[in-house]
């Protein structure tokens, strides 16, 4: 078996590294070579348990919730300057696990990483309530105030799809509040989550406070997600799985922020600098083979600049280089798995059965890894399949617009409403898609700028809450309202 880089395979539960209970383990690859990397402890319900009673006994009677807040916020940056040291070995670690390459696990994804454990640290030390006067009372007779104090156990799942960062948009914002969490790594990329796990521990957060249960959704995730003893359930992935998990949550009216799926649009106006939009807007969807939520997978392009943008496509697309995740100049990894390559190949196919050709790449590279060129789709209509569905791979569907109020009605037309970008050099008609587009991020004149500030979150069927800034936190405190009477 390949050295993984981590040296715990197992679970982590009350500060120790264990063997699920039933010895069961679950097999993780490396989608560049389709090698096995390692086998993972497999947990069930009874691991489930486990973790979530170290999770709640940490809570309810670990020295954590008495610490200072500015501890726990020294904690956070002892454990940000651990990810800081280590960013190149946990890249390689979640390059190889689940595909996107190196370049943008190491430039992209680690600096924002550290950033947000120290933004979010930097909280731990604000998280005030506020003095209200009564409105109907003597002021004199009451005082009144709020707390903000952590909701508890936060039960935290996350996808393959850079992995370290999302375990990490999770942990930091639960940690700041004062939440103990279990996290649970999809079954397809857990290495880079484990070892980020295993400097948490290094870090010193108390024990049970930090737990990570891996292991399939079926066996590890339900019976989390469901587990009367959580207070709180934070999931990213797929709409489907999404609403799985909002009907299990209901069962113990379990607080419940998503980060789902979406079907961003990406519109080019004729007054846009091509150049910069053009690679813009297949870095927003083909760069890291389209596996991200924020995906900007429908490309309206003016009617009048279409050819021109069509060219420039044709010529940029076969430039992009596909390779192992792991090599230094690749933008285009291979697929998490041969399942979500030949789900990609489907919709690609079904598109030109509607009557869709291919613009750009469409082939599918042989074995190992699996592989699939980068896609550009012409000829589809907004109601096809693939304009419509999350496809979460290299594909893009190159659409003609007319005028700006029929483009904001298409670009709104979807259950999604995660992200949007345009490009225009018209500053009012930027600021007018901004402000009609149904999407909790737009991108104007760039796209997929994320940083630890900045809250990030769905409109409609893209999810609830925010993860990053302030707005983070909520989803991990409550404010209780308490009064005096002074009489
Ligand atoms: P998924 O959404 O099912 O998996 C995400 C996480 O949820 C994993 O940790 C998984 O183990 C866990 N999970 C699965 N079923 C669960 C359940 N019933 N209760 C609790 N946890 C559960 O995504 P999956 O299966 O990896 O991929 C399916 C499709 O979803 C992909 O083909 C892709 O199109 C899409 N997807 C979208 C993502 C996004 O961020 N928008 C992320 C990952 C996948
Ligand atoms: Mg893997």
């Amino acid at each position: 078996m390949a050295d993984t880089g981590v040296s715990r395979h197992q679970l982590l539960i009350d500060g120790k590294w264990v063997d699920a209970v039933d010895g069961a383990t679950i097999a993780t690859y490396d989608p560049s070579t389709g090698r096995k990397l390692a086998d993972l402890a497999a947990a069930g319900p009874r691991d489930v348990d486990l973790a979530v009673a170290a999770a709640r006994r940490a809570f309810d009677d670990g020295p954590w919730r008495r610490m200072p807040a500015e501890a726990r916020a020294r904690l956070l940056l002892r454990f940000a300057d651990l990810i800081e040291e280590h960013a190149d070995e946990l890249a390689l670690i979640d390059t190889r696990d689940c595909g996107k390459p190196y370049a943008f696990i190491r430039d992209i994804d680690l600096p924002n990483m550290s950033d947000l454990v120290r933004y979010m640290a930097g909280w731990a030390t604000k998280l005030e309530g506020r003095t209200i006067p009564l409105s109907r009372q003597d002021p004199t007779a009451y005082l009144s105030y709020t707390r903000r104090q952590p909701v508890g156990v936060a039960a935290q799942v996350i996808p393959w799809n850079g992995a370290v960062l999302a375990a990490t948009w999770k942990l930091a914002p639960a940690l700041a509040a004062g939440c103990t969490v279990v996290l649970k790594p999809a079954e397809l990329a857990s290495l880079g989550p484990l070892r980020l796990a295993e400097l948490a521990v290094e870090a010193g957060f108390p024990d049970g406070v930090v737990n990570v249960v891996t292991g399939t959704g079926v066996d590890a995730g339900a019976p989390l997600v469901a587990h009367p003893k959580v207070d709180k359930v934070a999931f990213t992935g797929s709409v489907e799985t999404g609403k799985s998990i909002v009907a299990a949550a209901a069962g113990n009216l379990t607080k419940l922020t998503l980060e789902l799926g979406g079907k961003s649009p990406n519109v080019i106006y004729d007054d846009a600098d091509l150049d910069i939009a053009v690679d813009g807007a297949l870095g927003a969807v083909l760069y890291a083979q389209g596996e991200a939520c924020t995906a900007g997978s429908r490309l309206y392009v003016h009617r009048s600049i279409i050819g021109e943008v069509r060219a420039a496509i044709e010529a940029a697309v076969p430039k992009l280089r596909i390779g192992e995740s792991s090599g230094r100049d690749v933008v285009v990894g291979p697929m998490i798995s041969e399942q979500q390559r030949s789900k990609v190949a489907r919709y690609v196919d079904g598109a030109l059965e509607e009557g869709a050709e291919i613009i750009a790449g469409g082939a599918r590279p042989r074995d190992p890894g699996y592989f699939l060129e980068p896609t550009v789709l012409g000829g589809v209509h907004d109601g096809m399949t693939v304009a419509r569905e999350e496809i979460f791979g290299p594909v893009v569907s190159l659409m003609p617009f007319d005028d700006e109020a029929e483009v904001i009605r298409r670009a709104n037309d979807t259950t999604f409403g995660l992200a949007a970008g345009v490009w225009t050099t018209d500053i009012g008609r930027a600021h007018r898609f901004a402000h009609a587009v149904n999407a909790g991020a737009v991108w104007v004149n760039c796209y997929n700028v994320f940083d630890a500030a900045l809250p990030f979150g769905g409109f409609k069927q893209s999810g609830w809450g925010k993860e990053m800034g302030g707005e983070a936190l909520d989803g991990y405190l409550q404010s209780k309202a308490i009064t005096i009477s002074m009489a």
